[in-house]
């Protein structure tokens, strides 16, 4: 595993938060950039909690002129960038019959353009090292089609493009994603609206009859992230408890 410093987005909460904690676990500086400055602040302490250095800065990930001084001071506090884990995303849901123009961009901006932009600041640190490597946490509506959550589908399978696209161009940076299926976080509870029957049927697609862990999708980006995965570079890793394997 390189010993680098690495930058995770969204993770005051979810599944970056756990990727935060599944990283620094491997002993990796972190670096927990969330526009939730007290929440990225306690999974920092709570990353440190193992020896680990970590911090947390608050950050909005749709302001790029905030990325220079973040990167500086994130560089300063971990020594070094050899890691970026875009966690950051947003749902929104709208469908295209009742779509508006902020709505739209809103998720993209978060979801997609971020992802291109928070790796263009941080692109000179990546190179100075061996063994860099980006994970975008795109999701199974990257892959499948959902109803009523047009812009979010687009986002994630725009990510998983920008990840092939990246993964051409960067190299030996490697660049992959994770699909995440339906995981036990705020936002799929906020997504539900607290209607146990949503809930019941997103624990019925998995082919393993329940929601994921963030732990489970965080262990899949601890892999993407390390030198196990040397040969891998330009895809995604599903991470859906066989959701899409099987029609249902
Ligand atoms: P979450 O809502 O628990 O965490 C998202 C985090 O992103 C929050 O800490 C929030 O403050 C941060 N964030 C949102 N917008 C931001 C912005 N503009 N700037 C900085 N930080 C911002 O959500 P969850 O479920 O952990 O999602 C993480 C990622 O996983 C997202 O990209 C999501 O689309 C993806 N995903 C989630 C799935 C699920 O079932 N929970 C399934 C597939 C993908």
């Amino acid at each position: 595993m390189p010993r680098t410093g690495v930058i995770i987005t969204g993770g005051a909460s979810g599944i970056g938060r756990a990727c935060a904690l599944a990283l620094a676990e491997t002993g990796r500086p972190v670096a927990i950039w969330d526009r939730d400055e007290a929440g990225a602040k306690e999974a920092a302490s709570f990353a440190a909690m193992n020896g680990a250095t970590a911090v947390g800065v608050a950050l909005d990930v749709t302001d790029s002129s905030a990325f220079p001084a973040a990167v500086t001071a994130t560089r300063d506090a971990l020594g070094s960038i050899g890691g970026l884990v875009h966690a950051a995303g947003i749902a929104g849901p709208r469908a295209v019959s009742d779509l508006d123009e902020s709505a739209w961009d809103a998720v993209l901006d978060v979801n997609l353009r971020a992802h291109a932009l928070l790796t263009k600041a941080v692109l000179d640190d990546l190179r100075q090292h061996e063994g860099s490597a980006i994970v975008g946490v795109s999701s199974i509506e990257g892959l499948v089609g959902q109803a009523f959550v047009p812009a979010y589908c687009s986002s994630k399978a725009g990510l998983l493009g920008l990840t092939r696209s990246m993964a051409h161009e960067l190299t030996p940076i490697r660049v992959n994603a994770v699909c995440p299926g339906y995981i036990d976080t705020p936002m799929l509870t906020g997504a539900t609206g607290g209607d146990p029957g949503f809930m019941e049927a997103f624990r019925k697609k998995a082919i393993s009859g329940r929601l994921g862990r963030p732990e489970e999708v965080a262990a899949a980006v601890r892999f993407l992230m390390s030198d196990e995965a040397s040969f891998i570079t330009g895809t995604h890793l599903v991470v859906d408890g066989g959701a899409t394997a099987v029609d249902r």
